[in-house]
């Protein structure tokens, strides 16, 4: 079945050379057809010329964009930690100390306790224009657990991280745990992940120093693992200089960065992903994300959803933060949060409305992308269903 999205107000591609690369065009229409792991784009070009379809969908002058590729969150765990977010507000450092709290919950959860949160997360991003979710372990921290957890991100996305290495379980002695993360759990783990990251910063007592998280990345990339590292958080530290040394996709938070990391990263292939929802919930200071566009990096813009440092998998949200706080245009942090995020994922055939791309869109009610920061909090955004593919909105977001 064959579908013609018409009367489309702006078409933003996210597919444009130019300098902004967002790629907007006035009068398009889109045709999609099915293709053997669902629909895809087949023609774009102006709506007077479009060819005929099946079906016809109106878009009645809303925008459409590529749906959001959020490419880092923690989606699978149990419980909240308010009380720890309130307290910060009142001025307490967040340390990673709370993720021990998490990883109780969520060892003492259920599958189904497990699954039921999972899908109520996702269908709050997948209402907010997400179409692609990251899911990372990291709140079980031992084998059984953490297994658990990447089979439960599997039944929803391809896109899952072990994050075994996210910080040392309270009691453990470090050299035990590394030799388990890097050994038995990553054995058993490799299989259900397509990446491997670790929260690499010394600043934390509970997470992990440059040479002990340059041990489980090369452990990952030995078991078959694709590299991706939390670096930079929260104070300046090594983990930019070593995703970059060992050509990590993605590395992420990049919120203190030296002059060195940002020259890294402008000559890398290593997406510096912000997650300025983090900087919002932790009152920490936003990432120079100019100063990484000047100096030629890939960024991405994603959400980090988790209860401890952003409980919030609101994409509009974000890109209304990395305009008003990280200054950076509507059209660049749409890119971020588009294509971007899909390039910190390695994937080309998302994040970008083109010929032969997924058919995974996002509707955008209102005249311009501007509106997205403009109007910050409305909900302007949703999913587009197709006619003939009853689940096809959410595609990689199977909920
Ligand atoms: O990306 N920094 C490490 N991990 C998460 C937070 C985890 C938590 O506090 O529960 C992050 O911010
Ligand atoms: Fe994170």
């Amino acid at each position: 079945m064959s579908v013609l999205i018409t009367e489309i107000g702006g078409l933003v591609t996210c597919d444009d050379p130019g300098p902004d690369g967002v790629g907007l065009r006035d009068h398009h229409a889109v045709v999609v057809e099915p293709s053997s792991d669902g629909p895809r784009v087949a023609w774009i070009g102006p709506a007077a010329k479009a060819p005929a379809a099946d079906h016809r969908v109106s878009l009645g002058g809303a925008c459409l964009l590529p749906g959001f590729v959020d490419s880092h969150t923690h989606l699978v765990f149990a419980g909240d930690r308010a009380a720890e977010f309130s307290a910060r507000m009142a001025g307490r450092p967040y340390t990673g100390g709370g993720i021990a709290t998490t990883v109780d919950a969520t060892r003492a959860a259920t599958d189904s306790e497990l699954r039921a949160g999972l899908q109520q997360r996702l269908a709050e991003a997948h209402a907010q224009g997400t179409t692609t979710v990251e899911i990372k372990s990291g709140y079980g921290l031992d084998l059984a657990s953490e297994l658990r957890l990447l089979r439960l991100a599997r039944e929803v996305t391809s896109e899952t991280t072990f994050l075994g290495a996210h910080v040392v379980p309270p009691g453990l002695d470090r050299a035990d745990y590394l030799a388990l993360v890097t050994g038995p759990m990553l054995i058993a783990a490799a299989p259900l992940a397509r990446w491997i990251d670790v929260f690499c910063e010394p600043a934390s007592p509970h997470a992990f120093d440059a040479e002990e998280a340059r041990a489980v990345l090369l452990a990952g990339r030995a078991a078959g693992l694709g590299l991706r590292v939390h670096g930079n958080q929260l104070a300046p530290g090594p983990g930019v200089a070593l995703a970059v040394e060992l050509g990590a996709a993605s590395v992420d938070h990049c919120t203190y960065l030296s002059e060195s990391d940002v020259e890294a990263l402008g000559s890398a292939h290593t997406v510096a992903t912000l997650l300025p929802g983090v900087e919002f919930s932790t009152r920490h200071p936003y990432p120079d994300a100019r100063r990484l566009l000047a100096a030629g990096a890939t960024i991405a813009l994603a959400s980090d959803c988790n209860p401890g440092t952003c409980f919030t998998s609101s994409m509009p949200f974000v890109i209304a933060l990395a305009v008003r706080e990280l200054r950076l245009t509507p059209a660049q942090a749409v890119v971020a949060a588009t294509r971007g995020g899909a390039t910190a994922l390695q994937r080309r055939d998302i994040g970008r409305i083109a010929v032969g791309c997924r058919a995974d869109f996002a509707v955008l009610d209102a005249p311009t992308i501007d509106h997205l920061a403009y109007r910050p909090g409305m909900p302007l955004v949703r999913g587009l269903r197709l006619p003939g593919w009853p689940g096809q909105a959410r595609n990689n977001v199977r909920g």
